[in-house]
């Protein structure tokens, strides 16, 4: 059986899906072209693609490039919120459906663009009322319910960069961006709706504000309607302040480098960074690559299931989908609450058209059965996309019959926080599809494969993937950390102005990229990526652990799993030997510990208690033997350990508690 699947996966590799004729004939991109023009002249493509949005004022020049340093349409004059809602008022689109909101419990909203606009005006007041200014940082900690997208575009309105914190993470780590970002107003809710329970959002706020000197005002948006602090003088209610503020607020006139927002990714070290993005090459780069990837138009409802907390919920469910005009679908809630159905049943009762998810969540539907989509009507989608980590050929085939009913297109999108849009992927009309390869980069993309010089490797091979030149929703920098930027992406290859995306990839004999996963210590768990080493820091925080070492194991559905080894304190250590405490309640503990220290996401699946970690002489830790270990496999080179019987006895140790 096993060996059966691993056959049938090399064979699918090898299939080739052409696009659908009646596709082809509709496509926003149809022709090979624009990747020559694009390459014969990128700036000019660039310049051409900014057309597609409005201007206060010209650029002067498309790029100013002091590397590693950019700047696009330098001297141009815009508003994002202007372009995601404004300029669609003069045209029939006044009334169409700019977002469709479905509500765990299974409430719904729908706001029109004018809808928006009156919204985000009327809390873009309120912003400013509570001494909100241009260049003033917002941090967003909200569920995915429309206020999410208000208040972003409320910010971009007056030029107060957001730092959106997903409503998954923990107090303390959104302690930690607020302060890192500095920012003076928090914008939370009571709670949101997660698989049929609240999500004590406020409280978790709360917490976190005792420790955030720089929070002025924290803005409470009502949702679960359960029992909260009201904090005198600090806390206000959305609705009261709502109520109150006048509609109309003119959109600030800001450069095309003012900040936009900052984003926290997680890095090798384990200070989270923030990703700084801003506002003209931003916005040129996701409309485009929204446009042409997605192939929207008018008539698409859009549905990209990424919370927007993070950048795919950004970049592809606000403001892409927004300046683009489209019709873009917010769900608050789980794909398997009441039933693993949801989705489907969404699909179904919004006629949804283009879906966009990840491969986490197409195993998890895989794993659920085919019955479930089956059972409902999937018959409007005509193009499907998946993003966050490399889709296995089975699951894309799976995806590919049974939720496109083999008509729809996959775009399998390789980006990431710090490329802003979509870098690697299909054209829908035009690029033949490969099940598992993000194909090719786009037009005006100019990507390379090399080896540890920097050097291309010949195709078939794998190596780093790299970037080559400037593209305009680049990440400008870290916030207030210039130094950390240029190290952590810019000086892997001297010599070269070369970024270094921290992933592995090769290229096959058709060019087609194939991506190998990190090579950095991040890991991707369900296409969320966590710092190996934030989640040691917050082990070692715990009074029993002495040292610890976190590598991310296979697993089936989330792609990757987090697995720590612990060494405890002595203390620790002579209460486990005594029986006072079990093996359980330690592992139950330090589970909790890394939850509330960072958030759900990152609990570790398996805690294996050791004497001792595998060290070089120097002192590292050897994680990579400890992932040979994790996943039953012989070890790699030993020569290096300090001490090889150490190795030894965890292997012996760990696969006779396996088995
Ligand atoms: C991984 C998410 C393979 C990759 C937009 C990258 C992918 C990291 C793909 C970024 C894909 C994203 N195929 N791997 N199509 N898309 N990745 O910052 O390792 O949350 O570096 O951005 O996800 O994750 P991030």
């Amino acid at each position: 059986m096993a060996r059966e699947a691993t056959i049938n996966t090399l064979l699918e590799e090898e299939r080739i899906f052409h696009p659908p004729e009646d596709f082809v004939k509709q496509a926003n991109v149809n022709s090979q072209e624009l990747y020559a023009e694009a390459k014969a002249n990128p700036r000019l493509y660039w310049g051409m693609q900014a057309e597609r949005l409005d201007w206060f004022q010209k650029w002067d020049k498309v790029l100013e490039w002091n590397p590693p340093f950019a700047k696009w349409f330098v001297n141009g004059k815009l508003n994002v919120s202007y372009n995601c809602i404004d300029r669609h008022l003069c045209t029939w689109r006044r009334n169409k459906a700019a977002i469709i909101f479905e509500g765990e419990p299974g409430d719904s909203r729908v706001l029109t663009y004018w809808d928006l606009y009156r919204e985000v005006t009327q809390f873009a007041n309120v912003l400013k009322g509570l001494g909100v200014r241009t260049g003033d940082r917002v941090a967003i900690y909200l569920p995915m319910i429309p206020e999410l997208a208000i208040t972003m575009l409320a910010c971009a309105r007056i030029g107060a960069p957001h730092s959106i914190v997903f409503g998954g993470f923990s107090a303390e780590a959104l302690r930690d961006r607020i302060n890192d970002a500095g920012a003076k107003v928090l914008i939370t809710a009571d709670g949101g709706w997660r698989r049929g329970k609240v999500v004590p959002l406020k409280k978790n706020a709360d917490a976190a504000m005792t420790q955030t000197p720089t929070i002025e005002k924290a803005i409470v948006v009502r949702r679960t309607n359960q029992e909260i602090d009201m904090k005198q003088d600090r806390d206000v209610w959305y609705h009261e302040l709502m109520a109150k503020a006048p509609l109309g607020c003119p959109a600030e006139e800001l450069d095309s480098e003012h900040m936009l927002f900052i984003l926290y990714t997680s890095g090798t070290t384990g200070k989270p960074k923030g990703v700084v993005h801003t506002t003209g090459g931003y916005l040129v780069g996701i409309s485009t690559t929204h446009a042409m990837v997605f192939d929207v138009k008018d008539s698409d409802v859009y549905w990209c299931t990424a919370d927007i907390g993070w950048i795919t919920g950004h970049s592809y469910v606000v403001y892409g989908p927004l300046a683009n005009g489209a019709t873009t679908l917010i769900y608050e809630g789980a794909p398997d609450w009441p039933e693993p159905d949801r989705f489907w049943e969404i699909i179904e009762k919004f006629g949804v058209t283009i879906f966009y998810t990840a491969p986490t969540a197409i195993r998890a539907f895989m794993k659920w059965g085919r019955k479930w989509p089956s059972g409902r009507n999937l018959s409007t989608l005509r193009l499907l996309g998946t993003v966050g980590e490399p889709i296995n050929p089975e699951a894309w085939v799976w995806y590919y019959q049974n939720i496109g009913g083999s008509r729809c297109p996959i775009v399998d999108t390789w980006w990431q926080t710090e490329t802003g849009m979509i870098m690697i992927s299909p054209l829908p009309g035009i690029t033949p599809l490969k099940p598992g390869s993000a194909t090719v980069p786009l037009p005006g993309i100019d990507a390379d494969v090399v080896d540890a010089a920097g050097n291309p490797v010949p195709l078939g091979q794998g190596g780093f993937l790299v970037l080559k030149e400037p593209w305009p929703a680049m990440l400008r920098t870290i916030y207030g950390d210039d130094r950390r930027y240029i190290d952590t992406y810019w000086t892997r290859f001297p010599g070269k102005w070369t970024y270094f995306a921290g992933d592995g990839a090769k290229r096959d004999y058709h060019n087609y990229y194939w991506m190998l996963g990190r090579v950095d210590d991040v890991i991707n768990v369900a296409g969320h990526r966590l710092s190996t080493m934030e989640i040691e820091s917050s082990l070692v925080d715990h009074p029993s652990v002495a040292e610890s070492a976190v590598i991310g194991k296979n697993h089936e559905l989330k792609g990757q799993a987090v697995a720590a080894f612990v060494t405890l304190k002595a203390r620790a250590f002579s209460e486990l030997k005594s029986a006072k405490k079990s093996f359980k309640e330690i592992e139950g503990e330090l589970k909790a510990h890394v939850a509330k220290k960072i958030g759900a996401i990152a609990r570790p699946d398996d805690v294996f208690l050791t004497a001792e970690l595998p060290k070089t002489r120097s002192g590292k830790i050897m994680r990579r033997l400890l992932r040979d270990i994790a996943e039953g496999r012989i070890l790699g080179d030993t020569t290096t350990l300090a001490d090889p019987a150490v190795i030894a006895d965890l292997k012996q140790k760990y696969e006779s508690r396996e088995s």
